[in-house]
């Protein structure tokens, strides 16, 4: 049997379904040919029907991104069929997945619609799909909860009608690693036709049992695991793609199987999906947490010191972790910027170079030494979130607070590029600039949280600003960094505002 496990990252579409971590366009663009570096089978780049945004992105990432193959997601609808061609045909590789459930918990309550309609649905948008590309995927959503034999049923038609993978979901993370792998053994012993398909699995995480199901499906014989980085996702996650990859390549000599990524970028990809996301990697993560290295008893140090595979599994380099930390500093030339910021995963046109350059020059002269963190921030800052669709922009401020006077700010934004000033007062510094702010821009958002980190050691370090805001259901993170925490705090719920713009109208403009 074939021992190539293909990784087909949801990080765009399903990850993007975690609350608060919507893209914009440009930043999938960036996230997409980053797992083009990092060297994933096939990139689900989004569900290009649903809205306009995710059509553009599905789109241009078809045209831009080289090497995976790209794939949209489509309801069994005609209308999203036709949507997924018309954004994926100038992919050199592209692959339309449609999907429908199987359950009868949801056939009943959601699709209101009989197993053999579902079934004849499946085949006919399954050949529909066939009708523009030869790479055509189907799942069964909720298939750990089908009814095994008609699951089998359904299977063996698409693959009749032309699907060429079959993806097994466990939608709600219900399924228990034996079970889930006894579920890919009896559709392979059961669905006559499977060798003309290969198994897919997409595992979530609700019980946190995502990437232990998707294993015992690959020992089963499933040859394609559906993942997303740092294992965000709808709810509590998908099956996450650097834990998945790693047990491959660490116990290869028990499972052989193989993968075609590279693992040194997975690091540098999850930096890149934390920081365009907002949603940070708990520390104690597997692989890419900032502990999952880091030795703290004395036993563990002694033992690391005689001999480091006493208790080291990986080295931290082989996903991209370098040991040394300190980067640039101020007689960095633009050369060695240029070469830092493809090795953190960002490709920058001349011109993005030129601006990028410009600000870390700028904070090259008020710190000592400039970190990984602090480029990846000017990025994040200056780059990625200058788009023609943000309606506000952060232009100047000022405060005026200390021990014996009421905390007072001015502020200046360019609002749909018109620039407005306000003066407002507050229990302290933050609070008066994001009052004022608030003044500015009429928003009715409540501030859900509000956190300040600094993102390196050291005084001098850049204050680190994450905010999450909530309208009427929208949800939205926002971040801001700066050596001035308060120039930071307002960075990050200018931001906010911004992203949450972008989702009211999303979801003005979404279809479904
Ligand atoms: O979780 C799920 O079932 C899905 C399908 C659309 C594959 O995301
Ligand atoms: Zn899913």
């Amino acid at each position: 049997m074939d021992t190539l496990v293909r990784i087909f990252d949801t990080t765009l579409r399903d990850g993007e379904q975690s609350p608060g971590a919507s893209m914009n366009v440009e930043e999938k663009v960036q996230v997409a040919k980053q797992l083009a570096k990092l060297g994933v089978d096939i990139i689900e780049a989004g569900f290009a029907y649903s809205s306009p945004g995710d059509f553009e992105a599905v789109r241009r990432i078809s045209h831009e991104v080289e090497g995976p193959v790209v794939c949209s997601l489509a309801r069994a609808k005609p209308e999203d069929i036709d949507s997924a061609w018309e954004a994926l045909k100038g992919a050199p590789k592209p692959r339309i997945h449609t999907f429908i459930s199987t359950s009868d918990i949801h056939l009943k309550y959601q699709f209101r619609m009989t197993r053999k309609e579902a079934l004849r649905r499946a085949v006919d948008m399954v050949e529909r799909a066939r009708g523009y590309v030869d790479d055509v995927e189907f799942s069964p959503m909720d298939a750990s909860r089908s009814d095994p034999s008609y699951l089998y049923e359904v299977l063996e038609a698409v693959i009749s009608a032309g699907a060429t993978t079959v993806n097994i979901p466990d939608t709600v993370g219900y399924a228990l690693p034996h079970e889930f792998g006894a579920l890919i053994k009896g559709i392979r012993e059961n669905v006559p036709n499977i060798d003309r398909a290969i198994i897919s699995v997409h595992c979530h995480n609700d019980l946190g049992l995502a990437v232990a199901n998707s294993l015992s499906a690959v020992i089963n014989g499933a040859r394609q695991v559906e993942c997303t980085i740092n294992g965000i996702g709808e709810r509590a996650g998908n099956a996450s793609l650097e834990e998945m990859v790693m047990i491959l390549k660490t116990r290869k000599n028990l499972l052989g199987l193989d993968t075609s990524v590279n693992a040194e970028q997975i690091y540098p990809t999850s930096r890149l999906v934390s920081s365009i996301t907002g949603i940070m990697v708990q520390p104690n993560k597997a692989i890419v947490g900032d502990n999952a290295f880091a030795h703290e008893s004395g036993i563990h140090q002694d033992g690391l010191l005689k001999e480091k595979t006493t208790y080291e599994i990986m080295k931290p380099e082989s996903v991209g972790i370098s040991r040394s930390i300190l980067v640039l500093g101020k007689h960095s030339g633009r050369h060695a910027f240029r070469t830092r910021l493809k090795e953190l995963g960002y490709e920058l046109s001349e011109e993005e170079l030129n601006r990028a350059f410009r600000t870390f020059k700028i904070l090259a002269d008020r710190k000592k030494e400039v970190f990984d963190e602090d480029i990846e921030a000017i990025v994040q800052d200056e780059i990625l979130r200058v788009e023609e669709s943000e309606r506000y922009r952060l232009v100047r401020l000022s405060v005026r607070s200390g021990t014996d006077i009421q905390p007072t700010s001015e502020v200046e934004l360019e609002v749909d590029g018109r620039v407005v000033k306000e003066k407002g007062t507050g229990d302290g510094p933050v609070d008066a600039v994001y009052k004022t702010i608030a003044k500015i821009t009429g928003t009715k958002s409540r501030l859900l949280k509000y956190s300040v980190n600094a993102i390196t050691g050291g005084t001098d370090a850049q204050g680190e600003v994450t905010v999450r805001l909530e309208e009427d259901g929208h949800i939205a993170l926002g971040q801001g960094s700066d050596t001035d925490i308060i120039v930071a705090s307002a960075k990050a719920y200018v931001n906010a505002l911004n992203k949450l713009e972008y989702r009211k109208k999303e979801k003005r403009e979404r279809l479904i």
